[in-house]
């Protein structure tokens, strides 16, 4: 079972800062995943919500600020103090973290809430122009989104989130057309889920952080997990 380091090292650093994300570079695992959003200048940003209200000093909309005024507000000391001065960081950014690793790279398309006009094209864009496509995946709540990327490029690999439960998921994901899902742990653990890994859907569950999870999952063989602590996972997962 594959770990995939969620927000990057996020248990551990401030969730999305490039501090998080060298710890998972720095780390054995997999992958690494992270959500993105599209500021007012058009330009693409890594950060959870919609609002930077929970994850730096400053508050409002990502949408209604430009690069230049996100950057102006600090994103780590929320978490504490010795990470006083992380900034936010772009897309572009944390990718050349990764640029040099083996690392996966799960890139949240965090479309659901405002459609972020032309943010598939953007993200496509910098991930061919540094040559990052065989170890991108992306994907989205938005799954008009994951549908899309597959339709510019066929080869890139997809995953539909879900928060809920789907009656025939495979169907589902050949409809999109997608060849995972990304499911939350409390909706994973179910006969259909199983059987969409016995019928050759790739499954991966968030979020992961307790042994006891681990366990039932890898006994299911889903093929990977998120986890806010990458480091202390490695010791669980077979
Ligand atoms: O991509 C997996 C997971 O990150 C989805 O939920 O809310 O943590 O972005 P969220
Ligand atoms: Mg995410």
């Amino acid at each position: 079972m594959d770990i995939y380091a969620h927000r990057g090292s996020s248990g551990t650093h401030p969730e999305n800062t490039l501090a998080a994300f060298k710890e998972a570079a720095r780390l054995p695992v997999h992958g690494v995943e992270f959500d993105v959003h599209l500021t007012k200048d058009g330009k693409l940003v890594v950060i959870h919500d919609e609002t930077i209200d929970r994850t730096s000093n400053g508050s409002g909309f990502v949408k209604d600020m430009t690069v230049a005024e996100l950057r102006e507000y600090d994103f780590g000391s929320w978490f504490s103090e010795d990470h006083k001065g992380e900034h936010i960081p772009t897309l572009e950014e944390v990718l050349l973290v990764f640029s040099q690793t083996a690392h996966h790279i799960n890139i949240e398309l965090k479309s659901d809430i405002f459609p972020y006009d032309t943010m598939e094209e953007k993200v496509l864009a910098l991930v061919y122009d540094l040559n990052l496509e065989t170890r991108v995946l992306i994907s989205s709540f938005n799954h008009e989104a994951v549908r899309k990327v597959k339709l510019l490029k066929p080869e890139l690999q997809t995953a539909i989130l879900l928060g809920g439960i789907l009656v025939d998921p495979l169907s589902y994901m050949h409809n999109v057309p997608s060849e995972a899902l990304h499911l939350y742990f409390l909706t994973a653990i179910r006969p259909s889920v199983k059987k969409v890994i016995e019928d050759g859907g790739i499954v991966r569950v968030f979020t992961v952080n307790e042994k006891e999870q681990v366990e039932a999952l890898q006994q299911m063989g889903v093929h990977a997990i998120f986890t806010d602590y990458p480091e202390k996972m490695l010791s669980y997962v077979k």
